[in-house]
């Protein structure tokens, strides 16, 4: 185990910001984790880190860092229809879909192509195209940072819900996920009514097959979304609101046009991005940062910026939004 010390973060955060971490470890087995955590004060600040594709930092790191490279995939049984499968969770979220496809296990084709690790997944509920992930967990196992002991969540007591579970809300920081059990099928039962993905679908003569189906949608994410290589970012910086149906029926009176999403009986879900959009700020640079040309919902940095330009560009943003709808828009990313 090497602890390392006063490491820069901006490789390991997607939006590539300027920080430093006090200390850093690479954590590649439950092992080392375990073996860090004996040697460490318990009143030390920790953080666990995947992908960094859904954090913004806005300071240092007085603490240690965590970064996850827990690997492997393995198949622990299969039925006729279903496949349960392990992955470490520090693989790579998109080449573990396409290990998926390429053998056979359907269900997470429509997350292709988002950034970040299979640890990171169920913390977030990461979701595109009609598909949340939780819907394909059986489990998620994970370490306690404050004894050690291994845990396993059944997914019913994750409390998946959009962009939201226990290990984002009442846990947050409390488990390092080592692994997650996912149930696959092994009959694709593709979602196509993502409008996006139909309008894809609509210019081909025949159907599609799983492959093809996440092959389109790395197509849609493409042309949407900046490549965090090319223009570092954090995919979408903001949730789509949840309002109640009344309130909905309000602002659709005043804003014909606003695309909604029913969640429940009494739950909308708006679009954050036409929001944004509709208030100018699609395209609009701030200093190093600004909002993405092609989609309102990304905030992205031109290079150099800090994360509290891009924080002050989130509220300027907020508060635009506020100011017009009424509605003040929760980031997404986790800011530190
Ligand atoms: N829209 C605009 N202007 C914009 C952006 C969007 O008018 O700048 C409109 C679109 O035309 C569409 C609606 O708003 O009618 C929704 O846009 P889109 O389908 O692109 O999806 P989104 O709500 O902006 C969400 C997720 C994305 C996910 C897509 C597809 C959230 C916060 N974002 O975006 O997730 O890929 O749906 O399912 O839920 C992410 O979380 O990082 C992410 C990229």
């Amino acid at each position: 185990m090497v602890l390392q010390e006063n490491i820069s973060l901006k490789p390991y955060n997607t939006m590539g910001v300027e920080a430093r971490a006090r200390l850093f470890l690479l954590v590649t087995s439950r092992e080392v984790l375990a073996a860090a955590l004996a040697g460490i004060h318990p009143e030390q600040h920790l953080l666990v880190l995947g992908g960094g594709s859904n954090v913004l930092f806005t300071r240092d790191f007085d603490g240690l860092v965590l970064k996850n490279q827990i690997e492997g995939c393995e198949v622990l049984g299969e039925d006729r229809s279903y496949a349960r499968i392990r992955a470490g969770s520090g693989e790579d979220w998109h080449g573990f879909v396409g290990w998926c496809l390429q053998h056979g296990y359907y269900g997470l084709e429509n997350l292709s192509l988002i950034p970040g690790t299979v640890g990171a997944a169920p913390v977030q509920n990461i979701g595109a195209y009609g598909v949340e992930v939780g819907a394909h967990i059986e489990a998620v196992e994970a370490v306690d940072l404050k004894n050690g002991r291994c845990r396993r969540f059944e997914a019913e007591t994750c409390e998946f819900a959009y962009r939201d579970s226990i290990f984002k809300g009442p846990c947050r920081n409390r488990f390092f996920i080592t692994a997650v059990i996912f149930r696959l099928s092994k009959t694709p039962h593709l979602a196509t009514a993502y409008a996006d993905v139909r309008q894809a679908l609509a210019k081909r003569p025949s159907g599609v097959t799983a492959q093809e189906l996440s092959d389109i949608v790395c197509e849609i994410r493409r042309r949407k979304l900046p490549d965090p290589q090319e223009l570092p970012n954090a995919g979408s910086f903001f949730k789509n609101p949840l309002v109640s149906r009344k309130r909905y029926q309000d602002l659709a009176e005043r804003f014909p046009g606003l695309p909604s999403y029913p969640v429940d009986d009494q739950t909308v879900k708006i679009a954050a991005g036409w929001m944004i959009d509709r208030c100018g700020w699609k395209g609009r640079r701030r200093g190093l940062c600004g909002v993405y040309a092609k989609q309102a919902l990304v905030l992205v940095n031109y290079g150099g910026a800090t994360g509290r330009d891009i924080l002050d560009l989130a509220e300027a943003v907020q508060d635009a939004v506020e100011a017009v709808f009424g509605i003040r828009l929760q980031a997404e990313p986790l800011i530190l």
